[in-house]
């Protein structure tokens, strides 16, 4: 039992001059376990989205089934709010909540405002701090002398410290530097993969749209339009333009010697090694592991 949306519709400051339709009739279904990236167009309703997950937002009209609860659009919904535990939620920009005099008390913050022991907590601070690989050193530390990347990830290990099973990421890598970009992608796989934890990330990086997740979906102006995989995705030229998507590196080398060269090449490349083989393959040679 994962998170469902069913035909669910929301408006900002309903009823007001302001009201402002941000999500149109949306059926999605998640199920635990699954890695999934949602990506659009600014304004498209992603953040928005991704706020309903763990009750944040409630639809106007709808229902979103968030683990053990039911969210009901335009009622008083009462008892939900363990999935704000269970569904981690990670803003963008989370560095800017940091607020306690050590890194330690910020993690500790979490699991103690849903009633776990100061101790228990502790450990809490201890595992997480590790999960987003920062030496446990960093506990004692104020958060505001850290690098962005580092705040980041203390921000991160704040979420983690509730144990939740689902974590849902608001352009976790914006801002950062290629390596720090990196780092943080390949914790959240690591998560994904070793601790068993569900993602759901917002990026507007189509090359680690190809890389991590099995499934994406689409937003445009606040409908669901595509629900599927990286690679059906981007091999829909029509939909890629359509909603202004760009293409992941990898893919638009693959098109561009395809054109060049007169190749036709294999449509499952997903990394360099793939691509290299696949051009040997078709020009005859031999390749050579090296
Ligand atoms: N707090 C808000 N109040 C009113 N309108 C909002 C608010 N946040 C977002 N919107 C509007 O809702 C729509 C979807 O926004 P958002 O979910 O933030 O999109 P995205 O994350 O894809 O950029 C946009 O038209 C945006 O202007
Ligand atoms: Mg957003």
């Amino acid at each position: 039992m994962g998170i469902q949306f069913e035909k669910v519709n929301f408006k900002y400051a309903e009823g007001s001059v302001r009201e402002n339709t941000a999500l149109v009739n949306i059926d999605l279904n998640i199920e635990l376990g699954s890695y999934i990236a949602v990506i659009g167009h600014t304004g498209s309703g992603k953040s928005t989205l991704i706020q309903h997950m763990n009750a944040l937002l409630q639809p106007t009209s709808g229902t979103v089934h968030i683990l053990d609860k039911k969210v009901i659009g335009g009622k008083k919904n009462r008892n939900i709010n363990s999935v704000r535990r269970r569904v981690g939620l990670v803003f963008q920009f989370p560095e800017y909540q940091l607020f306690e005099e050590t890194v330690e008390k910020d993690i500790m913050f979490g699991p103690m405002n849903f009633g776990v022991s100061k101790e228990e907590a502790a450990l809490k601070a201890h595992e997480a701090i590790q999960l987003v690989g920062l030496d446990e050193d960093f506990l004692e530390r104020s958060p505001l002398n850290l690098s962005g990347g580092q705040m980041r990830r203390v921000a991160i290990a704040g979420i983690l410290a509730m144990d939740p099973e689902i974590l849902v990421l608001d352009e976790p890598t914006a801002g950062l530097d290629p390596k720090g970009q990196l780092e943080m992608m390949e914790m959240f796989h690591n998560l994904y993969e070793n601790h068993q934890k569900t993602i759901i990330l917002i990026t507007h990086d189509m090359n680690d749209v190809l890389k991590y997740p099995k499934r994406v979906v689409v937003m445009n102006k606040g409908k669901l339009v595509f629900d599927g995989g990286p690679l059906e995705l981007f091999s829909k030229r029509d939909l890629v333009k359509k909603y202004q998507l760009e293409l992941p590196d990898l893919i638009k080398i693959r098109d561009e010697i395809e054109n060049k060269l007169n190749l036709t090449l294999d449509k499952t490349i997903k990394n360099v090694d793939e691509l290299t083989q696949a051009i040997v393959k078709v020009l005859g040679g031999e390749s050579h592991a090296r």
